[in-house]
């Protein structure tokens, strides 16, 4: 079913974006740079698989952050539970995403939770394989069942220029090396997570992932299980409690729905048992949220009642 174009959905997306003006794209990973901080777009799936949409939806950016929700789902299924939190925590830090303060205090220098990028490397490890290509080839084909898009593929430009400059992320690496959370080679580890990071969608692709979520995991239409109850259960846990970084308790008042973003500035979002919503906008405010995209959920939030709280 093509989404379509919805006049309520532009007059708000014109209304948010004004505030594009007021964010800066990423540049700390430098392919990310040549985005357009003007773009705007958002795309809503409802359970019944009918999708509206305003701005340039075939606008595509990579997942970036979204993936580690993605990642999480997927090292749960894999290995489930009590392995995952053998690795990870459960809580928020309140810092920055690429954070390396709350490792060295955390004891035993377990990553706080898979959000942040600690976490989310700690989680990528879980992911097995024989090689990188075929550990990313199971992260490509559970986007792709998620999107409904069988060509999903990622970009090498971002994934080899985040590869490149990712002096931090090796950081993370090599401290939880040292305490034992991961035991592979590190620039294997991000190879794989820089192309798991640089997978490209667009908004539709994103309210896709959102709906399944929103929907305990059910497809829509075939109403088909594309993961256990549980697993989306937890992954929206973590993004009501994490999914913004350090800015989600904010979040949480303001709109009060489980999302996750990316610093290419996408957002992924699941009102329970309503909508998916995606949404694309490069320019960022400081903590790497997309700032338009912020606006754009809380004026969605206010006009529909979407809190869950
Ligand atoms: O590891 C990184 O820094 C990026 N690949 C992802 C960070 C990110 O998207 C944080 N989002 N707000």
């Amino acid at each position: 079913m093509p989404c379509q174009t919805n006049n309520e959905l532009e007059a708000i997306l014109e209304e948010a974006k004004y505030y594009t003006q007021k964010g800066k794209v990423a540049d700390y990973i430098p392919a990310l740079s040549k985005a357009n901080p003007d773009d705007l777009s958002i795309a809503v799936y409802h359970p019944d698989g009918r999708c509206i949409s305003a701005g340039d939806i075939q606008e595509s950016i990579t997942l970036q952050s979204i993936s580690k929700v993605l990642t999480l789902a997927l090292a749960l299924i894999e290995c489930g539970e009590e392995y995952v939190f053998q690795k990870v925590g459960y809580e928020p830090t309140g810092d920055p995403f690429n954070s390396i303060v709350k490792l060295e205090m955390s004891n035993p220098s377990k990553p706080l939770n898979p959000m942040i990028n600690a976490g989310a490397l700690a989680v990528t490890h879980m992911i097995k394989g024989q090689s990188v290509e075929e550990r990313l080839n199971k992260i490509l084909s559970f986007v792709s069942l998620l999107t409904g898009n069988e060509h999903t593929t990622y970009s090498k430009e971002v994934a080899k220029s985040e590869f490149e400059t990712s002096h931090l992320n090796r950081s993370l690496c090599y401290f939880m090396k040292q305490h034992g959370i991961i035991n592979e080679d590190v620039e294997e580890l991000l190879d794989l997570y820089t192309k798991q990071c640089a997978i490209e969608v667009n908004c539709l692709d994103l309210a896709r992932i959102g709906i399944i979520f929103a929907l305990d995991g059910m497809e829509p239409i075939t109403n088909k299980r594309i993961m256990p109850a549980h697993v989306a259960r937890i992954c929206k846990t973590f993004m009501v409690t994490c999914g913004m970084y350090n800015a989600s308790g904010e979040f949480a008042v303001r709109v009060g729905i489980p999302a996750k973003s990316g610093v290419s500035g996408g957002i992924l979002g699941a009102v329970p048992n309503r909508f998916g919503i995606g949404i694309s906008g490069p320019a960022l405010d400081d903590k790497g949220n997309s700032v338009a995209g912020l606006k754009l959920l809380e004026l969605l939030a206010e006009k529909y009642s979407l809190s869950m709280f």
